[in-house]
């Protein structure tokens, strides 16, 4: 679905918010020069993500500075800038985020029993009086302030209500409800989205958030569990780039959002066909290699081998895909030949390399190449000329 039919269709809007600069840098070795994420920006731009989340101002001066350029560079995502829940850190965001057109301070805390005891030490009484204090600095620098409860999904759902209740009151107008360890399972994820939703006054002002990690794999799933549990906003990066087993993918999120539309309606305004291009800049940027399998941007995301899949390849092509490679930005399907291509496919090859061999000579041909399959992992292009042209100059 194109961006255009994504707005003019009557599904609810879900918005796109990029941590690929933040939190997708966070993944270890994943570190990006100032116009390395100046590319990543603008490819996250041009593609039509809501918010991008530049950075984490107080983490360093590059950071910083970081923030303050991609705020200036960007055209129509909101830029948002991370703060602990510090007076220091509220005051740094908001300096870096005032530069963009669209600015938001996110700032969060943690909420869970666990973290208050060992990580900050404190109280649930002096949790919710910071939340109070720094959600309304946060408010009195910018009208757009988004406030998470780190690791929400690991703290006692009447506490988390709490927290939220006192967000909302002292003016955050985003509620991010972070999976922050990768723990949640889809079922209860959504619970929890709507439980919070449906309990606590004034949900109904405000946007509420997924942030998911993917520790157990299930990202993606539990964002799109949140969404049915009342989410509108994801929170992602582009190849699930993130700490430890990454956040939830862009792409990912974005294609079964809009590849299932029939089973869930919910729509996001990306332009999938940059969705690839997107991928490649990520991976150069972050120096980081995206496997063969990832769902929609890997290699062999859009090939096939079987000789099953690749007769029905060719016969039609949502025999064996569910989305076109151009949705989401990739040239064609690719037929890999190998040992497992059948008849079809050989046929098929044969004549893109421009030949029409009687039967005869095309069965003779096959057999060859099957022979060839089974000794080499690669059957390239040259190496079927090689084998045709071969026959052709022994007879
Ligand atoms: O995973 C997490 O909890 C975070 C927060 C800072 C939003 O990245
Ligand atoms: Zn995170």
């Amino acid at each position: 679905m194109s961006t255009q039919a994504a707005a003019a269709s009557n599904k609810d809007r879900v918005f796109i918010f990029d941590t690929t600069l933040r939190d997708g840098e966070q993944s270890p070795g994943a570190t990006m020069t100032l116009e390395e994420k100046l590319q990543v920006a603008e490819a996250l731009d041009e593609m039509g993500v809501d918010i991008i989340e530049a950075g984490f101002p107080i983490a360093s001066n590059g950071d910083f500075e970081a923030v303050v350029a991609v705020a200036k560079q960007v055209k129509n995502s909101v830029v948002a800038g991370l703060a602990r829940a510090i007076p220091g850190d509220i005051a740094r965001a908001g300096e870096a985020v005032r530069h963009a057109r669209q600015g938001r301070i996110h700032t969060f805390v943690s909420t869970s029993p666990i973290h208050l005891a060992h990580q900050m030490k404190k109280t649930e009484e002096q949790v919710l009086e910071i939340i109070s204090a720094t959600v309304a600095q946060a408010r009195n620098l910018i009208d757009n302030v988004e406030w998470s409860a780190m690791d929400a999904t690991r703290t006692p759902i009447d506490y988390l209500a709490r927290c939220v209740e006192l967000a909302i009151k002292a003016g955050a107008t985003t509620i991010n409800l972070p999976d922050t360890v990768g723990y949640a399972i889809p079922a209860e994820h959504e619970a929890m989205f709507r439980s919070i939703i449906e309990r606590v006054p004034g949900a109904d002002k405000v946007i509420f958030s997924a942030h998911c990690h993917n520790d157990l794999g299930l990202a993606v799933a539990n964002s799109l569990a949140a969404v049915r549990g009342g989410a509108r906003q994801i929170e992602c990066t582009i190849n699930g780039l993130g700490e430890r087993a990454g956040n939830a993918a862009l792409e990912e999120v974005v294609m079964a959002l809009r590849t299932r539309g029939d089973a869930m309606p919910y729509d996001t305004e990306i332009d999938s066909t940059h969705l690839s291009r997107a991928s490649k800049v990520v991976s150069a940027a972050a120096n980081f290699p995206v496997q063969y399998n990832k769902a929609i941007v890997g290699k062999n995301a859009f090939a096939h081998e079987s000789g099953i899949h690749q007769d029905g390849m060719l016969k039609n092509a949502q025999t064996y895909e569910i989305m076109t490679p151009a949705s989401v930005g990739i040239k064609e399907t690719t037929l890999v030949m190998g040992k497992h291509s059948g008849r079809a496919a050989f046929k098929d090859k044969l004549k893109e390399l421009g030949y029409d061999l009687g039967d005869n000579a095309f069965q003779e041909a096959f057999v060859r190449f099957k022979d060839l399959a089974d000794r080499k992992k690669h059957v390239y292009d040259a190496d079927i000329v090689a084998l045709v042209d071969d026959e052709a100059g022994s007879v």
